[in-house]
C-alpha cells in the first residue's frame, strides 16, 4: 500500500494536487478538511461542533480527529494507496498515525511538502472565496489558518524529515507542472 502525505499551508494546492495523485494512481483520497465540511453541510451533531473551530480558523482537537480517520480508514481498508490531504495537521496527530500504521504494518511511504509564498496563499483562497462557499475563506480566518499553519503544524515537517521521506516542491508554478513534478517524485517512491 502506497501511502502519500500531501502537506503545506492554506491555499498551496493541498487539494488540487491530492486529487490529480488519485485519478492517476487510483487511490484513496482522505481529505480531513472535506471530511469536516460535509459533516456541516449534512448537519449533524459532528459537525456543529467542528464548524465552531473551522469557522474561526481553528484546528479541531486531534482526539476528534483521530477519531473520526479511523473511522473513515476502517471502511476503506482495500485502498491500494491513500493520499492524506490536510493530515497530520499536529505532532500529535503525527505520532499517532505512525503507532496506526505500525500496529497495521503499514507505513507512509512518502511526504510531499508544497511551499509557496503567504501573499499568493491569501490571494488564491481570497479568489477561491467567490464561489467556495467555505465560511473560513474570509481574510481574518485566513490569516488566522496561515498563523495556526505556522505555530502547530509546520513542526510535523521536521518529523517526517527525521524519517527521510520528505519531498519538498514549489506551488508557485502552474498547477500542471506542479503535478509533473509531483509525478516525478511518486515513480521514485513508487519503484
Ligand atoms: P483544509 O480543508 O485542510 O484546508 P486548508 O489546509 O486550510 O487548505 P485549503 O483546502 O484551503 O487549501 P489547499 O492547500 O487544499 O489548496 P487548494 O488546492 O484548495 O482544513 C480546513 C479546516 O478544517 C482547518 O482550518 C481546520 O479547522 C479543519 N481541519 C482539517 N483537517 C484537520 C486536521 N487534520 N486537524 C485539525 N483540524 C483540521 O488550492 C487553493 C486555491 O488555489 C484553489 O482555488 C486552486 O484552484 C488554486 N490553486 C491551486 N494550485 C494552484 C497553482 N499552482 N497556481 C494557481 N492557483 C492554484
Ligand atoms: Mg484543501
Amino acid at each position: 500500500m502506497f501511502n502519500v502525505i500531501v502537506f503545506g499551508p492554506p491555499g498551496c494546492g493541498k487539494g488540487t494536487q491530492s486529487v490529480r495523485i488519485v485519478e492517476k494512481h487510483h487511490f484513496l483520497h482522505l481529505s480531513t478538511g472535506d471530511l469536516f465540511r460535509e459533516e456541516i453541510k449534512e448537519k449533524t451533531a459532528l459537525g456543529d461542533i467542528v464548524s465552531k473551530f473551522i469557522d474561526r480558523g481553528l484546528l479541531i482537537p486531534d482526539s476528534i480527529v483521530m477519531r473520526e480517520l479511523y473511522r473513515y480508514a476502517l471502511m476503506h481498508q482495500d485502498a491500494k494507496g491513500i493520499v492524506l490531504d490536510g493530515f497530520p495537521r499536529t505532532l500529535i496527530q503525527a505520532e499517532a498515525l505512525d503507532k496506526v500504521f505500525f500496529k497495521k504494518k503499514l507505513k507512509i511511504s512518502l511526504v510531499i511538502s508544497i511551499e509557496v509564498e503567504e501573499e499568493e496563499l491569501q490571494r488564491r483562497i481570497l479568489s477561491r472565496a467567490e464561489d467556495s462557499g467555505r465560511s473560513d475563506d474570509k481574510l481574518e480566518v485566513i490569516k488566522k489558518r496561515i498563523e495556526i499553519y505556522h505555530k502547530q503544524t509546520k513542526p510535523v515537517i521536521d518529523f517526517y524529515k527525521k524519517h527521510h521521506i520528505l519531498e519538498t516542491v514549489s506551488g508557485m508554478e502552474e498547477k500542471d507542472i506542479v503535478a509533473q513534478k509531483i509525478d516525478l517524485i511518486i515513480k521514485k517512491y513508487l519503484k
